[in-house]
């Protein structure tokens, strides 16, 4: 069995860094308590790499990836582009380009409540409680993707949406044999009332649901659904979707959550995969040490899931949990008691790495000192 792995590792921009850099932390955890070993390769990614090359993705970061056995990526975007819409050149260009370069066709952003940050939602209790949705959101064709134009003189841009029988079937299949390993519901959300992309989705949905006779396929339109999320999300089990509303879904049911501090994603194509949290670079916290990291470091479990390292992602999420468990959250959690990102970050890496050792402190946890007495 393969036991070492090459990690490329994309910081990024804004608080990128800063939650990355607790992922390769419990990662050197995880290497040390199940005898694996992880190399890291760095990269240049975003705003960061415009900054230093020019370039939103440079070759070389681009040939660190496809060598990698995978990709860790931390966070895009800066207020000094978003704010120039001249700007010709963006960093977000350098992620669109990454995920079609590896052709990363399905991102899978998977939501969860947990039982004491319930109270974090917004949304009631009652609607939220249990709720455990897998969204598998197409990422490399669609709106995105499409020809784009834009006539400033004439005030006239477009961009356009396209889809193909074979960008759309392999995620379908993803998603059909997912929902067999759960409750075995599939949802397409799609526009079939107005878009033709959206009717082709729908007839190669039908076309391959009788090879998942025991997955029940149902149709959703966006709009309806952007509302059923939020007034009912535990009718849903797994979501498929074009790119757009995958984008645009995604974010609304990280509300569900409590934060979207706390949701990762796999982008996963062929040949290659890269694991992200959902949430952007939040520049306002960037070097403040108050980034959640959790989104990262369960971006950090799929990847171990993605290695064929199961019982070290499943022990990796039970840290996560019983971090949360016990109120050991950054601020966006908890404005009372509150850790730093690092504090949170080492927390988590110490309960993997000596949990099960007998000078692991337990009841230190609760009131916030060392565990490792
Ligand atoms: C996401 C992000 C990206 C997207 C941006 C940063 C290009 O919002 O991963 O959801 O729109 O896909
Ligand atoms: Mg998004």
């Amino acid at each position: 069995m393969k036991t070492s792995f090459n990690i490329a590792v994309l910081p990024g921009d804004g608080i990128g860094p800063e939650v990355v850099n607790e992922s390769t932390k419990i990662l050197n955890a995880i290497g040390e308590a199940f005898n694996y070993t992880f190399e890291f390769t760095y990269g240049l990614m975003g705003a960061e790499a415009i900054f230093k090359t020019g370039n939103p993705l440079p070759d070389e970061t681009l040939q660190i990836c496809k060598e990698s056995d995978a990709v860790l990526f931390g966070a895009i975007g800066d207020p000094s582009f978003d704010h120039n819409p001249d700007a010709k050149v963006r960093p977000e260009q350098g992620l669109l380009k990454l995920r079609k370069e590896l052709g990363l066709f399905a991102n899978i952003r998977p939501l969860k409540t947990y039982s004491s940050l319930i109270d974090k939602s917004p949304l009631k209790k009652e609607i939220i409680e249990g709720a455990d949705i897998q969204i598998f959101r197409e990422l490399v064709s669609g709106i995105y993707f499409g020809e784009k134009f834009t006539d400033d003189e004439a005030g006239y841009a477009y961009d356009v949406c396209k889809y193909n029988r074979d960008e759309i079937a392999p995620i379908v299949h993803m998603a059909f044999q997912e929902a067999q390993k759960r409750r075995k519901k599939l949802t397409l959300i799609d526009k079939a009332n107005v878009l033709d992309t959206s009717r082709l989705w729908r007839k190669v949905c039908k076309e391959i649901a009788p090879e998942y006779p025991d997955v029940e396929l149902d149709f959703m339109f966006v709009d309806n659904a952007a509302m059923q999320l939020i007034l009912n999300p535990k009718q849903f089990d797994v979501i498929v979707t074009e790119n757009m509303f995958g984008d645009i879904i995604s974010d609304e049911a990280s509300v569900i959550g409590g934060s979207i501090g706390l949701l990762p994603s796999a982008s996963i194509g062929n040949e290659n995969a890269l694991f992200e949290p959902i949430h952007g670079s939040y520049p306002q916290a960037k070097g403040k040490g108050i980034a959640n990291p959790v989104a990262s470091v369960l971006s950090t479990a799929m990847m171990l899931d993605y290695l064929g390292l199961g019982q070290a992602a499943e022990k990796l999420r039970q840290s996560v949990e019983y971090a949360i468990e016990n109120k050991y959250v950054t601020v966006d959690l908890n404005a009372e008691q509150h850790y730093s990102t690092s504090e949170v970050g080492s927390f988590i890496a110490d309960y993997i790495k000596y949990s099960e050792k007998s000078y692991y402190n337990f009841e230190n946890v609760k009131i916030g000192k060392s565990t490792i007495v």
